[in-house]
């Protein structure tokens, strides 16, 4: 599925490529599965840096090694990767991709080709932003939007990983139904608590050291109102919105700061060193990846709309 243009859904179209290429540095992957994201919205509405229609989307994906794998990735290796496809390059909305191996991750024997595809981009985000904001057993952490993928992910890690508190949102009453069902137990309904109140309730008013932001807007005001002595807010995407205002007395009585995350440009070991959490904490069960829906590949563009229209709990994965 490439978009021809950057124009709306209706720019996504079926088509047949050529199988990519092997090189030494690239090997052949068998796509069995593909993570939608809210980028791949971005660009197809024409609205991120860099990317050139026509282009596959698709940022993430799982498959299987089926060329060029050596002795890292033999052939046959269940892997899963994320990095400049589907951004900069063809991406994962395809049944073949060209993969650096550097990129890549044996997926644990745990987890299946579908959850896998929705692992990288939310868990390698979240972990990084976690290590960036100094993170440690202890530390009480708030990534708003329980059933997103960011807010979902930082929430898992933090939790696994020791978090005093991990605690997150949603403006809807049923997924706060919903996230209590599955145990996240730190969740602020804010359609009938406002964000600061919630948190300052679920931590006795001590506030969060670490905020995660994916959703931008007034979440990311309000959110900045909760932080705690020398706290800091990382902001790395915008569900909500681009802009927002912001009461500067929030950053300066705290001593707190505010900073920006983009994973494009991270470097291989932050990547490598994420990974290495991330799986051992997959292998013993801590966290565990939430799919919403899956849509067959030719529903590329009913499966972005659900996305970013339904705004569901979990993932949405394209089977291919
Ligand atoms: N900087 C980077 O490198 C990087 C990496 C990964 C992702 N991102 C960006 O981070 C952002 C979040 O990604 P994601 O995958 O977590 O998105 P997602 O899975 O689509 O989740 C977004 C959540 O935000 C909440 N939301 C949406 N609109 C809202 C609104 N108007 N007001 C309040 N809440 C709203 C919704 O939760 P409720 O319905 O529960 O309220 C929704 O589920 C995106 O912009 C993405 O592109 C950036």
């Amino acid at each position: 599925m490439r978009a021809e243009t950057f124009s709306g859904y209706e720019g996504l179209k079926l088509i047949e490529l050529p199988k990519p290429a092997v090189t030494k540095a690239k090997l052949l992957v068998r796509i069995t599965a593909a993570g939608v994201t809210p980028l791949d919205h971005t660009i197809l509405s024409g609205k991120f840096h860099g990317s050139k229609a026509p282009l596959v989307l698709g940022n993430e994906g799982a498959g299987v090694v089926e060329q060029g794998g050596g002795t890292d990735f033999p052939v046959g290796s269940r892997v899963m990767f994320f990095g400049t496809y589907g951004a900069f390059e063809d991406g994962t909305d395809s049944e073949w991709v060209a993969v650096r191996k550097e990129d890549l991750c044996l997926i644990p024997d745990n987890v299946d080709d579908v959850s896998a595809a929705g692992i990288p981009v939310a868990y390698l985000t979240a972990q990084v932003a976690l290590t960036l904001a100094g993170f440690r057993a202890g530390k009480t952490v708030l990534a708003p939007a329980i059933g997103g993928s960011i807010g979902n992910a930082v929430t898992q890690l933090a939790r696994a990983l020791g978090a005093k508190h991990a605690m997150s949102s949603t403006t809807n009453h049923a997924k706060a139904e919903q996230a209590k069902a599955l145990g996240f137990n730190e969740v602020v309904d804010t359609s009938s608590e406002k964000l600061g109140d919630g948190v300052r309730r679920i931590t006795s008013g001590y506030g969060a050291d670490i905020v995660i932001d994916g959703v931008g807007g007034e979440v990311l005001s309000e959110a900045l109102g909760v932080l705690a002595l020398g706290g800091s807010l990382t902001t790395l995407g915008y569900s909500a919105s681009r802009k927002t205002t912001i009461d500067v007395t929030n950053l300066i009585v705290p001593q707190a700061s505010i900073r920006g995350l983009n994973m494009f440009a991270q470097p291989k070991a932050a990547i490598t060193d994420a990974w290495k959490v991330i799986v051992s904490l997959l292998k013993a069960g801590a966290i565990k990846p939430i799919v919403a829906k899956t849509f067959p590949l030719v529903e590329a563009a009913a499966a972005l709309r659900y996305l970013v229209e339904g705004r569901p709990f979990g993932r949405v994965v394209l089977t291919i």
